[in-house]
């Protein structure tokens, strides 16, 4: 494990930095230890028994006793290290019990889950968190799923999913942490110092699973489980990024993805798995496939069968097989012909069972549960409404129409998600429940008083083409002072497997909101999806726009906290939010082009005149309907307060070897309610062996501020934070002139240069 740090340091990062030294606490006696009890219990374990280490069986997500005395046999025996959503403690109970008491070597099982964003207290999406931009919130909610998750046995959650995606269509971009690898990687540490605690041995510690390994997210056209292409270079520099600050951050475990990445399916792949997680970065725990993604590989067309599976995804470093069984088939029959190694399969088995001393399995295998009564618990849940509240991105706020006030008498609430618990839960919240969960409705109407709330739904889900509701919907909001609608997509329109070609407001939502805007009351539209969708129209017709993710178990107060100014809206964009799908992929850090796109070269299509030369002199790299901006740029997001940029200083204007430099600038708070900025800072660098983006984050701060109130922010960068991989595949700094910006938003800043200097 190397501390390696690749962003500017802020005071956050730094407080996170602490508290990773803290959490290495597996001193190196500790580690020695491990080696010899591993090294003599390898010793004695059979090859049928190293291969169970290898194998993990469950059930699917909702199957809740489905142990059959066959698999409490193949226990006995030593044949399986490992389950997956086994969700009844009785059986993880029993299971642990036949592991320990009568197997071969009594070695424990490890149990695991999808806690991906809560376990009974479900936080936003982690998208939604991702927008929170505070990695302080993400920490907190992960520490509060694995102190959850871990009253059921389970040590092990499948998550943080650090997968950088650039595509709104790809269903599973609500599980990522957004486009930018800078954003991501903080995000990544905070997950995994979260889940894992500040000792993995805790009882309520759990392992963390860095996933998907690698490039996932970059799946073409946004089909999940496509195909990859792309270089090296990018995956370094983009893809892997979060991935190394994950290993940086001491998670335990890594799942490869389900993709191809230039040919090669990740589960086989022997460069990702061993010349970079292993040799490059130095990991030691283990990786775990993703659901029956070895067999997969015969599919993609890189094996014959299940044997040549087998082998090639154990030469390549894979670990742990989930659900399909080569390893258990094969690895035998593959070491008897010579095609793989016992001192092969003994590595694996070495990194598997490291993870389980770490986790104190060994010492400590069965579930505690001193901590049962902390679920769903006022603390958590208070954290989950805070989580909520900071992922909240206020779009658009015309004429200020919020915060609303609570004297405002009566309030029209319409919309398929307005009072729809288990939809705003969202994607993989397999054991979050729909009755503890509080919609918009009734936190109105525990903030209002029932009278004041007028409830006609409209549409009873997102999907819905009927328009049989309208009527009794506009008539409510005739009457109302305000109308808050509540749309957006379900739950199960994101998440795996489920991409769309388009991303606009499903079923009949758009023609209600187009009716409701015609009664010309104020309609506030809050927005509740797992990606970005496009509005087309609906943004001129809606006085203002909240996007709120998928929430989570607190959304509802959360939401009318944030409506009636009690909170303010916390969240930035931490993906960018196109106009249309046509003009996906849209991302800030694109690469700048020959002709890069400009607001005198773009003619707008129908400003062409019919008949027109055919010529392309003066023209650029834009769409001739659409133009090259987004609707809403990364790092966006409105306040209920203003704020003004002044004098970015540079303490220096050149940057030598082992120097830093200092970025500060002066914000404030020119409106008259408090509020939080959320301070990014950008480079450009613009000169590189290999080009470089337009832009590219580096850090960012969050900022308290009173009406009036004035502060200083301040960043440092050193040359580290301005390497890349170069065409050599060398990660350098290039000497040369750099652009940097302290600004709102990828689009907008204050501007300087620096230059860095050999
Ligand atoms: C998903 C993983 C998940 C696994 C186990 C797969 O289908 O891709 O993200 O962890 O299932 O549920």
């Amino acid at each position: 494990m190397k501390l390696f740090h690749r962003g500017c340091f802020t005071c956050c990062e730094i407080l996170m930095v602490s508290i990773f030294l803290f959490a290495c606490n597996t001193t190196q006696t500790d580690s020695d230890t491990i080696e010899k009890r591993i090294n003599s219990i390898l010793s004695e374990m059979s090859l049928e028994e190293k291969i169970g280490q290898t194998a993990q069986r469950g059930t699917s997500s909702r199957v809740k006793n489905g142990i059959t005395d066959e698999i409490k046999e193949a226990v006995r025996q030593g044949k399986i290290g490992s389950f997956l959503n086994v969700m009844n403690k009785e059986d993880v109970d029993e299971l642990q019990r036949i592991a320990i008491e009568e197997s071969p070597h009594g070695i424990p099982l490890i149990f695991g889950r999808d806690v991906i964003h809560g376990f009974k207290t479900i936080f936003p999406i982690p998208l939604g968190l991702a927008a929170t931009w505070n990695p302080l919130i993400v920490e907190q909610g992960s520490r509060i799923s694995a102190v959850e998750a871990s009253t059921y046995g389970i040590r092990w959650t499948f998550a943080p999913m650090l997968d950088i995606a650039r595509d709104p269509r790809w269903g599973r971009i609500a599980e990522s942490p957004g486009e930018d690898p800078y954003l991501a990687s903080v995000m990544a540490r905070a997950y995994i110092k979260g889940f894992q605690g500040d000792d993995l041995s805790s009882s309520t510690s759990i392992a963390a699973c860095a996933k998907h390994f690698a490039a996932y997210g970059a799946a073409e056209g946004g089909r999940d489980y496509n195909t990859v292409i792309m270089s090296e270079q990018e995956l370094r520099d983009v893809y892997l990024a979060p991935f190394q600050a994950a290993e940086e951050a001491g998670a335990a475990t890594y799942m490869t993805s389900f993709n191809e990445i230039n040919g090669v399916p990740s589960s086989g792949n022997g460069f990702l798995l061993k010349t970079v997680l292993r040799n490059e970065w130095g990991f030691d725990g283990f990786v775990v496939s993703d659901w029956n993604s070895v067999t997969e590989m015969i599919a993609h067309g890189y094996c014959t069968d299940e044997k040549d599976a087998a082998r090639r995804a154990a030469s390549a470093g894979l670990d742990m097989e989930m659900m399909s069984t080569s390893y258990e088939k094969y690895l035998k029959d593959l070491i008897d012909e010579g095609k793989f190694s016992v001192a092969q399969l003994d590595e694996m088995v070495r990194n598997i069972l490291r993870v389980k001393f770490r986790l104190g399995l060994f010492d400590k295998p069965y579930m505690e549960h001193s901590h049962d009564e902390d679920m769903l618990s006022e603390q958590h849940l208070k954290a989950a409404k805070e989580g909520a509240i900071q992922s909240l991105v206020l779009l658009k706020n015309k004429d200020n129409v919020l915060p609303l006030s609570k004297s405002s008498n009566k309030i029209a609430v319409i919309g398929p998600l307005a009072d729809a618990p288990h939809e705003q839960l969202g994607t993989w919240t397999f054991d979050g429940e729909a009755k503890d969960t509080q919609t918009p409705v009734s936190a109105l109407r525990q903030y209002l008083g029932n009278e004041k709330v007028t409830f006609v739904p409209g549409m009873e889900f997102s999907r819905q083409t009927a328009r049989n509701g309208f009527t009794e919907a506009i008539v409510a909001a005739k009457k109302a002072d305000v109308v808050l609608f509540f749309g957006g997509e379900e739950a199960i329109l994101s998440g795996e497997a489920h991409s769309r070609a388009n991303i606009n407001l499903p079923g009949a939502q758009e023609d209600l909101i187009m009716e409701l805007a015609k009664t010309g009351k104020p309609v506030v539209l809050v927005i509740m999806a797992g990606r970005p969708l496009t509005l087309g129209n609906i943004i001129n017709n809606a006085d203002a726009i909240l996007m709120a993710w998928h929430p989570g178990t607190m959304g509802g107060p959360a939401i009318t906290d944030v409506l009636f100014g009690e909170a303010s809206p916390g969240g930035r964009l931490p993906v960018t939010w196109p106009k249309s799908v046509g003009q996906i992929p849209i991302y800030y850090n694109h690469k700048n082009t020959g002709r890069p796109a400009n607001e005198e070269s773009f003619v707008q299509m129908d400003d062409i005149p019919v008949g027109a030369w055919q010529s392309s002199l003066g023209n650029t790299s834009h769409y001739l309907d659409l133009g090259f901006t987004p609707q809403f740029p990364f790092g966006y997001g409105l306040t209920y307060t203003s704020f003004d940029y002044k004098n970015i200083r540079l303490s220096k204007d050149s940057l030598a070897p082992g120097d830093s430099i200092e970025i500060t600038a002066e914000i404030t708070n020119t409106g008259n309610r408090a509020g939080t900025e959320i301070v990014q800072l950008y480079i450009r660098d613009l000169v590189g062996d290999i080009t470089r983006p337009v832009r590219e984050l580096k850090g960012f701060q969050r900022l308290l501020l009173q009406p009036g109130e004035k502060k200083m922010v301040n960043f440092i960068l050193y040359p580290e934070n301005l390497a890349f991989h170069n065409q050599a595949m060398e990660r350098v700094t290039e000497p040369g002139k750099f652009k940097v910006w302290i600004g709102r938003n990828a689009m907008e800043g204050l501007e300087s240069e620096f230059e860095l200097v050999k």
